[in-house]
C-alpha cells in the first residue's frame, strides 16, 4: 500500500482520538453499520481530498465499510492531524497522503497520488481534486461516476466550472444541504474559530472589538460566539440584506476601511480575496490580531499573490517577523507597530485548533456518505452539472440526528395536513 504521512508511530494516539470522535458521530455510525451489511459502494475507488481529522477518519471508515477502496489526501497543508493520518494507514489500511505543514509541491503531489488511484468517485473540500483532474488529466473524467463537494468555496468554483461548460461529470453540492450549512458552517465554524483564536493567543475576548468580515452562515456563527464571550462585535459586509440582518441581530455594521482602525481582532469569513488588504493593515492599531476562517489563505493580504505579484502584502512590507507561540506570528511594520497573524492566515479553526467538533461533522459527513451511495446508484444517469443533495437524504440526516439526541417531534394531524393543502379557508 502506498501512503505518505509524517510518522506511523503516532497511530495509537490517533486511533484513540478517532474512537472518541466516533462517540459523537452516531448518525455516521448508524450509516456505517448499514453500509457494512449492504456494501453499496462495492467495487468502486473513491478519491477524497478532505481535512485529515478524527472526523474525516470516521467518514473514511464508513466509506470503506460500504465496500469501496478509499484514497485520502489533505485539503489544506496545515489542517492534517498527523496522528490521525498514521492511524488511517496503520489501523484502517486506508492509503493516506497528508503531512501537516506540507509545502505546495507536496500538497499537489498528494492530490496527484489520489488521481493515480483512478477514482470512480471524488470527494472534495475546496474543489482541488476536481479542478486538478479537469486541468491536468481530463481523460480521467470518463471513469468518474460523480463527485461531492463539502464547502462553500468549492461549490462556488464548481458553479464557475459548470458556467464555463468545463465540468465533465456530475457533482453534488453537499455544502448546500440544510443539515450541512445551517449547522456545520454556523455552529461548527462559530465554535472552532473562537477555539483556534484562543489556542493561538490565549487572549480574553471580553471587552475586545472583534471585526467579523462576512455575515454568511460562518460569519454569523463567529459573531454569535464572539459576542457570547463578551466581545463588542463589528460586522463588515458587501451584501445589503446580510448587512441589514447583522444590524438587526444587534451588531455594528461598517465598511472594513473604517473597522480597520478600531478593531482589536479581525476574522475573515467571506470566501473572497484580499478582504483585508495592506491599505487596511496600515490603519490598524498596534497589537491587532488577524485570523482567517475562510477556505483559502487569500482573504488577508499576507502572501504575495502570483496573479498580482506587485500588490503590497504583509510578508513583503513587514520589517521583522517572529513566531511568538504555536500558530501566532508577529509582524513588525516600518512605523514600529506590530500585527499578529494566527494560523499563517489559513483556516484558523483547523490550523490552530482541531476543526469543527465531531457532533456537527456527524451531519456533514452523514450527507457525504449517503451522497456517495446515491452517486454509486444514480450517478451514471446524471449529466455533468452541479446538483443539490436530494431532499430525502437531507431530511433523513435531520431525522437520524434528532433520534440520536433523543428528541421527538410532532406529526401533522389529518386535519392540519388538509388545511395546508387547501385554499378555501380564509378569515
Ligand atoms: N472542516 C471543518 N472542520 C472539520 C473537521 N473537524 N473535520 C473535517 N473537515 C472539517
Amino acid at each position: 500500500m502506498q501512503f505518505d504521512i509524517r510518522d506511523a508511530g503516532l497511530s495509537a494516539e490517533g486511533r484513540l482520538r478517532i474512537e472518541w470522535a466516533d462517540r459523537q458521530m452516531p448518525v455516521l455510525s448508524t450509516i456505517r453499520e448499514r453500509f457494512a451489511a449492504e456494501k453499496p459502494l462495492a467495487g468502486l475507488r473513491l478519491g477524497a481530498c478532505l481535512h485529515v481529522t478524527t472526523e474525516t477518519a470516521n467518514l473514511a471508515r464508513t466509506l470503506q465499510a460500504g465496500g469501496c477502496d478509499v484514497f485520502l489526501c489533505a485539503s489544506n497543508p496545515l489542517s492534517t492531524q498527523d496522528d490521525v493520518a498514521a492511524a488511517l494507514v496503520e489501523d484502517f489500511g486506508i492509503p493516506t497522503f497528508a503531512i501537516r505543514g506540507e509545502d505546495r509541491d507536496t500538497y499537489y503531489g498528494h492530490i496527484h497520488a489520489i488521481l493515480d488511484a483512478e477514482p470512480n468517485l471524488t470527494m472534495d473540500d475546496g474543489c482541488d481534486v476536481v479542478s486538478t483532474l479537469h486541468a491536468e488529466r481530463p481523460e480521467q473524467a470518463a471513469q468518474v461516476i460523480g463527485g461531492s463537494e463539502e464547502t462553500t468555496t468549492g461549490v462556488i468554483r464548481l458553479r464557475a466550472m459548470a458556467e464555463d461548460n468545463a465540468l465533465k461529470y456530475p457533482m453534488i453540492a453537499v455544502n448546500d444541504a440544510a443539515t450541512k450549512h445551517l449547522f456545520d458552517n454556523r455552529y461548527g465554524t462559530g465554535q472552532s474559530t473562537i477555539d483556534g483564536l484562543i489556542r493561538a493567543t490565549n487572549i480574553l475576548l471580553a471587552g475586545k472589538k472583534v471585526v467579523v468580515c462576512g455575515y454568511g452562515q460562518c460569519g454569523r456563527g463567529v459573531a454569535t460566539r464572539a459576542r457570547g464571550h463578551g466581545a463588542h462585535v463589528i460586522v463588515t459586509e458587501v451584501d445589503p440584506l446580510r448587512a441589514l440582518e447583522a444590524t438587526m441581530d444587534g451588531y455594528e455594521v461598517m465598511p472594513i476601511g473604517e473597522a480597520a482602525a478600531v478593531g482589536d481582532i479581525f476574522v475573515t469569513v467571506t470566501g473572497d480575496i484580499r478582504v483585508i488588504s495592506w491599505e487596511h493593515m496600515e490603519q490598524m492599531k498596534d497589537g491587532a490580531i488577524l485570523a482567517n476562517s475562510g477556505h483559502f489563505d487569500v482573504e488577508i493580504a499576507v502572501h504575495a499573490d502570483p496573479r498580482k505579484p506587485d500588490a503590497p502584502t504583509l510578508d513583503k512590507l513587514a520589517v521583522g517577523r517572529r513566531l511568538m507561540r504555536n500558530s501566532l506570528e508577529e509582524f513588525t511594520l516600518a512605523d514600529g507597530r506590530k500585527l499578529y497573524l494566527a494560523g499563517d492566515g489559513r483556516l484558523v479553526n483547523l490550523a490552530a485548533a482541531e476543526g469543527h467538533p465531531a457532533s456537527v461533522m456527524d451531519m456533514s459527513f452523514a450527507n457525504q456518505a449517503l451522497v456517495a451511495e446515491y452517486l454509486a446508484r444514480n450517478g451514471r444517469d446524471l449529466a455533468p452539472g452541479v446538483y443539490d443533495v436530494p431532499t430525502e437524504i437531507d431530511r433523513a440526516v435531520a431525522r437520524l440526528k434528532l433520534e440520536s439526541m433523543g428528541i421527538r417531534i410532532d406529526a401533522l394531524t389529518e386535519e392540519q395536513q388538509a388545511y395546508l393543502t387547501s385554499w378555501q379557508h380564509g378569515t
